[in-house]
């Protein structure tokens, strides 16, 4: 496996990729990978002949109450986990190499981005979305790969390619989970044990409203009311927001007759995760 540090590098090995003929699948990532990414690599090697991974921790997605300096990065456990994986390249770039210091240009997602984690992120998947839609400029690829875990990042950058005809086809992965049902997340790692044990109630939630809603329950507040009235029996658990929407459009339902989202962010401590179920 490759490890390139500039677009340069990046754009040669690709170029030299599909004058072989060769597919080219993305993974976009800001490391200390898990195997919630690991099943989005793997699911690139099994489409595409070339599988690149992009580590980069975005600094234009963070505000600057977040935690981009105390986000976790672990360059060689992710070089292990990326070489079982069968990953071709791992794009690992400074942000002096991804950013301009005198850049004007950004991509900056609508309403989709207004609901959900943008109420309390307001700034962060116009981040999201640049960074992306750089990465895809740069890579190229035939196929781009995402996490069902942050739905509303998936249809939102589902939404970029079709408005601004990037010609790369998205595809969404589903969530892992821990074995006691806990997503998986970078994050997880600034749990302390209490902390962790008491994360569970995101995951008892989601399978409480998913069985209420495969059980014909329609009505969304129903659901929205035992899945809170869940995770505030947990003293550690704080909620930012649970609401249902509509998979596509990111608003408000409350009704189910389509495809419907039911998202959640919770803090547990100074820790916020995230965790959802489509129905
Ligand atoms: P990051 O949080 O590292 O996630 C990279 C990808 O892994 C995302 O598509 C995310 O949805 C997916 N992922 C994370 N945990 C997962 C899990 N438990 N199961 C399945 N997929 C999971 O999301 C980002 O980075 C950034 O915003 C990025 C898109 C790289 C732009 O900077």
């Amino acid at each position: 496996m490759k490890i390139l540090t500039t677009v340069k590098e990046v754009r040669e090995y690709v170029k030299e990729a599909r004058m072989q003929g060769k597919t080219v699948g993305l993974v976009p990532t800001m490391g200390y990978l898990h195997e919630g990414h690991g099943s989005l690599v793997k699911k690139s090697v099994e489409e595409c002949d070339v599988t690149v991974v992009s580590i980069f921790v975005n600094p234009t997605q963070f505000a600057p109450n977040e935690d981009f300096d105390a986000y976790p990065r672990d360059l060689e456990h992710d070089v292990k986990l990326l070489t079982e994986c069968g990953a071709d390249v791992v794009f690992h770039p400074e942000a002096s190499e991804m950013y301009f210091p005198d850049a004007t240009t950004t991509i900056v997602p609508d309403v989709l981005s207004k609901n959900l984690c943008g109420k309390s992120r307001p700034i962060h998947f116009g981040g999201v979305c640049t960074v992306v839609g750089k990465l895809f400029n740069i890579v190229t690829p035939d196929k781009a790969f995402f996490g069902q875990k942050d739905a509303q990042q998936l249809a939102i950058i589902k939404r970029m390619v079709r408005d601004l005809n990037f010609g790369v086809e998205i595809v969404g992965c589903p969530i892992i989970r821990e074995e006691d049902g806990l997503a998986k997340s970078s994050r997880n790692t600034y749990l302390n044990p209490d902390e962790r044990q008491a994360a569970l109630c995101l995951s008892q939630s989601v399978k409480l409203g998913k069985e209420m809603a495969q059980a014909g329950e329609k009505n969304t507040k129903v659901i929205l009311d035992a899945m809170i009235a869940h995770i505030e029996k947990e003293p550690l658990a704080k909620i930012d927001y649970v609401q249902s929407v509509d998979a596509i459009t990111m608003q408000d339902v409350e009704e189910i007759t389509g495809e419907t989202l039911f998202a959640m962010a919770v803090y547990i401590g100074k820790t916020r995760l995230i965790d959802n179920f489509i129905v």
